[in-house]
């Protein structure tokens, strides 16, 4: 009676089971998965954005596919003063970055083509692609003592199906930016490049301005995905936005068939769109403090797991680190031991499609307090078991 498209597993792995189990059971858990920063004791300009949200101008309806122009622009702006000159119409907007995936899908394939995605990255992709009958296809990032793109590797992953590469930079969970070489050996492909940019101003290390795709000339298109939930902290806002650039036949096309799809939808509500240039004027509030979060937990990390068995990989930017176990047990059997014998949950690596064992991703995003006494248990259960 369903379509295949939504026939997933829905049965619950070991830890989801052992989770829910502790927390019927009213165990406390310290959980290190935090990447909500509405629910993070996050400090926002609260009267900033109520007041934006409740302009007059937001009782009007204007159906407009790409988003309202005044707030494309606020996008274009925004693209322009952290690289290269964005016009508003390059930008359309869309309800979240998970509804931007969905309409490129849609643009670029029909049922059984592929997308190039990293791997390890960010779990949702492969869900996305299926909902629109589309095959994600894996590309391995490698680790040596910095994650980089493995070219060889791309190029065997591309089939005749091959539609579009998905980047993302920095990536969940590596936090690795993606280079200017990186971006060009993609180009050279002369697919269409999606570059997933939605952590990007959240720096972990001193460096230069993080690159951005769309200074990628030789791509014939590339997409620029950002939006809201990680720029502003605002996720429950939903408003994201695509900035499509590349060679001009091209991105005419692209925008042309863009809005038969998003004219279908027409899914950004008035009151954010309004209130757009405002919410970007106001981030600095939680992007500060998210900043000094992620970097104080990072800078605990980097402390505290020396001397031990476990080892904290290079991380450049974004909300997450990943934490090397010992090989002692599988990566399931620690974060079960975490979460029912310390009470921490944290994801294991298989949760983001990790290639081998044993590793452990942490979110950064998570109160110093809460974050320092799971990390603490973490490391003194890996103690008793060396
Ligand atoms: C790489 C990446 N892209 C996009 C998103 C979510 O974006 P949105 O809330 O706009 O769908 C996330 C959320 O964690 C993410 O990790």
């Amino acid at each position: 009676m369903f379509s295949s498209r939504t026939s997933v597993d829905l049965t619950h792995n070991r830890l989801a089971l052992a989770l829910a189990n502790a927390r019927n059971r009213g165990v406390e858990i310290l959980d290190l998965t935090v990447s909500n920063p509405t629910t993070a004791d996050i400090p926002y300009d609260a009267a900033t954005i109520l007041r934006a949200l409740s302009q007059p101008s937001a009782l009007k309806y204007e159906p407009a596919p790409f988003g309202l122009e005044h707030a494309r622009r606020a996008v274009a702006e925004h693209l322009s003063a952290h690289g290269p000159r964005v016009d508003p119409r390059q930008v359309v907007l869309t309800a979240s970055t998970s509804e931007a995936y969905s309409f490129l899908f849609k643009l670029l394939c029909d049922p059984g083509d592929e997308i190039l995605v990293p791997r390890p990255s960010y779990p949702l992709f492969e869900h996305l692609a299926r909902l629109e009958s589309v095959r994600a296809v894996p590309y391995p990032l490698r680790y040596d003592g910095a994650w980089h793109i493995d070219a060889p590797a791309v190029a065997a992953a591309r089939s005749a199906r091959t539609r579009a590469v998905v980047t993302v930079s920095p990536n969940n969970p590596t936090g690795s930016y993606v280079t200017a070489a990186e971006f060009a050996m993609l180009a050279a492909l002369g697919l269409p490049l999606v570059s997933d940019e939605v952590f990007s101003r959240y720096a972990l290390r001193p460096r230069g301005a993080p690159v951005s795709a769309l200074s990628t000339a030789e791509a014939p298109l590339v997409f620029v995905l950002g939006g809201l939930s990680k720029l502003a902290a605002l996720p429950q806002l939903k408003l994201a936005w695509i900035a499509v650039s590349g060679e001009d036949g091209h991105v005419e096309g692209a925008l042309a068939r863009l809005e038969v799809v998003a004219d279908a939808f027409l899914s950004v509500a008035a009151p954010v769109q309004h209130a757009l240039p405002a919410l970007l004027g106001s981030r600095a509030v939680a992007e500060g403090a998210i900043t000094a979060r992620t970097l104080a937990n990072l800078a605990w990390t980097d402390a505290h797991v020396r001397g031990s068995a476990v080892s904290l990989l290079d991380v450049e930017g974004g909300w997450y680190a990943t934490l090397r176990l010992p090989r002692t047990r599988s990566e399931e059997a620690w974060a079960l031991a975490f979460l029912e014998e310390d009470g921490v949950h944290a994801h294991p690596g298989h949760f983001f499609d990790f290639e081998d064992e044993a590793y452990l991703v942490v979110g950064l995003l998570t109160p110093e307090s809460t974050f320092r006494e799971g990390l603490q248990r973490i490391l003194l259960r890996v103690a008793e078991d060396a």
